[in-house]
């Protein structure tokens, strides 16, 4: 027997929730939210004290997130929910401060920091693709020392858990960037983008080798001696299982799966790229039925907890990731639709699972079953 709910919920902001759960084997959750989401931008002083926009908030909302249990561990560390904005896609969190409620989210994980700034690619750097976007931005970030210096005494303000995510071009300058981290308060964690070109290997990607990527993470590990270390890998390899090992065995915390698939869009005519770079790295959800794949594969191969990314977009997707066996999730491209898209997703997740009561977070996760086909 297949019993049916539908529900049309009222959201703030003129927004209405239609959820259809499908009873009977896995309950299958159709969520769609629709309307203008009108929020006040705070000055930079209510930012600087962590105020929130009002609208963010409505009572009602609140009184139900407190009923409802979304915190989740990843290793030791505890998240107020699974939802977190990803790197590169949020800034350094206060650039969204003004608009979404930092303190709502499980989290986010800040621009890739490296040693030294980088003043990134040419323009254009983004590129609009079939359910997905091209993006070449070359790294571009203030620098290590001026995110310690002028970013982070800003996010001590907000309740919120901060993932510095950390790369370089060898081994030392990853471990120079942590080594500043390290003695900076107000992060709990660090997450190494292991997707980039190696130069003393002749630009190798370091995640595409297991032993390049037990070295870097083994490196960091010895570095990160106050904080949790996730390691974010990339997509291109032909067996993730073996770069999870390899990576979990160097002593990572935690996995993130995965970055961008290099990709590129041309002009025929002119015969030039769309972007400024020959290349560029694709996401949105044009991705996610290829890197959940890789999520699924990566718990085969490991223990170890694991962040998926790539294309969540609605708390179905997020459902499909932890379903897999992942911990929590990240949202990237589609923070550049809607710069409150991962606070939506916390407050439909939990209207959903507050008020329907059809099932809780952790008899969705590890549900996916190889059998069912
Ligand atoms: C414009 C842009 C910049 C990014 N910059 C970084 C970065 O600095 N470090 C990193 O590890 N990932 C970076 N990423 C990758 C995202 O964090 C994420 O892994 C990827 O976009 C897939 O998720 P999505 O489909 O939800 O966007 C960037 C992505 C985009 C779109």
């Amino acid at each position: 027997m297949t019993a049916s709910i539908r529900k049309s919920l009222p959201l703030p902001g003129e927004r209405t929730l239609h959820v259809e759960i499908l009873l009977l084997l896995l309950p299958k959750t159709t969520i769609c939210v629709t309307g203008p989401s009108a929020v006040r931008r705070l000055n930079d002083s209510e930012i600087l004290r962590g105020a929130r926009p009002a609208s963010c908030y409505p009572s009602h909302e609140v009184s139900s997130a407190g009923a409802v249990d979304l915190s989740v561990k990843i290793g030791a560390l505890r998240l107020r929910n699974p939802i977190l904005a990803a790197s590169g896609t949020f800034g350094y969190g206060l650039e969204f401060a003004h608009l979404v409620d930092l303190n709502r989210l499980g989290g986010f994980v800040t621009k890739g920091l490296s040693r030294e700034p980088i003043e990134g690619a040419p323009a254009p750097r983004l590129y609009p693709t079939p359910s997905g976007m091209l993006n070449a931005v070359g790294l571009e970030n203030v620098g290590v020392r001026a995110f310690v210096a002028e970013k982070l005494p800003v996010l001590r303000n907000f309740d919120t858990a901060v993932i510095a995510n950390v790369f370089g071009y060898t081994i030392e300058d990853y471990v120079e960037v942590i080594r500043v981290l390290e003695d900076a308060e107000g992060l709990v964690g660090y997450e190494l983008n292991v997707s980039c070109p190696n130069v003393k290997t002749g630009g190798m990607l370091f995640g595409s080798d297991p032993t390049c990527v037990a070295e870097v993470v083994s490196a960091a590990r010895h570095a990160a001696s106050k904080r949790p270390l996730w390691v974010k890998l990339s997509p291109l390899v032909t067996n993730i299982g073996l770069i999870a090992r390899a990576a979990a065995e160097a002593g990572a915390d935690a996995l993130t799966v995965a970055n961008t698939y290099p990709a590129m869009a041309i002009d025929f005519r002119s015969g030039k790229s769309r972007l400024g770079n020959p290349t560029g790295g694709l996401s949105g959800p044009a991705i996610k039925p290829i890197t959940l794949r890789l999520v699924w594969e990566t718990t085969k191969a490991v223990k170890t907890p694991i962040i998926g990314l790539g294309g969540v977009e609605t708390v179905e997707d997020v459902l499909d990731y932890l379903a897999v066996g992942a911990s929590a999730v990240q949202v990237g491209t589609a923070s550049f639709a809607d710069p409150r898209a991962s606070e939506l997703l916390v407050d439909t997740l939990t209207t959903v699972l507050g008020r329907t009561k059809a099932f809780a977070l952790n008899e969705i996760r590890d549900k996916f079953q190889a059998e069912n086909g």
